[in-house]
């Protein structure tokens, strides 16, 4: 399950329904869909479109998106910090960010139009959806790997936006557990950035 984190004020939130009322007010939907047991650890991307053919087809419905695909992350990937840094810093899109999490983890940061930058730490299971416009940057959690169901209206739309304000270099990528990232120093030097 998500976890919000609110490092200015030292507070998190766990619990699933104060996840949702903390979200809604900025647009940001929240959900958790059961995965045990839906995929195999192999699954091809394909086959994972399939399997969650129910839960895309809703959300399409809801969103007006149009295509999915699947995104796979894993320390292997090519040049992939290049591919993480094009994310890590305060960004927007024209439409919305939809990912809906099949693996790994990763930490979202959000920067709403008032109060407090906080934190969206994602696991399997977790779906979540960034409305258009909202500033925000991501990063992966020390295990680097993520596979994610993406949604789109139109695909040049997730082209980021970048505001040019360096407030993620104030924000440490903080995950739970193993997946912990212990200093911004750390962030910088290893390579633990994800988009
Ligand atoms: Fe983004």
């Amino acid at each position: 399950m998500a976890v919000i984190r609110l490092p200015d004020l030292n507070q998190s939130i766990t619990e699933p329904a104060a996840l949702r009322g903390f979200l809604a007010p900025l647009g940001i939907q929240y959900d958790h869909w059961p995965v045990e047991g839906r995929v195999a650890a192999t699954a091809t991307s394909e086959e994972i479109l399939l399997a969650y053919a129910p839960e895309i087809q809703a959300l399409n419905a809801r969103g007006g998106y149009i295509t999915a695909d699947v995104i796979d992350v894993t320390p292997d990937v090519p040049n992939l910090q290049t591919m993480l840094d094009r994310f890590n810093q305060e960004h927007t899109h024209a439409e919305d960010e939809v990912r809906f999490i099949v693996k790994g983890s990763g930490i979202f940061f959000v920067h709403p139009p008032s109060g407090p930058v906080f934190s969206i730490e994602v696991e399997a299971g977790d779906l979540i959806n960034l409305p258009a416009g909202t500033k925000h940057w991501f990063d992966l959690c020390r295990e680097r790997t993520i596979r994610a169901i993406r949604l789109f209206r139109e695909k040049a739309g997730w082209t980021p936006t970048y505001t040019n304000d360096p407030i993620a270099s104030s924000y440490e990528p903080l995950c739970l557990g193993p997946a912990y990232i212990p200093s911004g120093k750390a962030r910088l030097t290893s390579g633990l950035n994800l988009a």
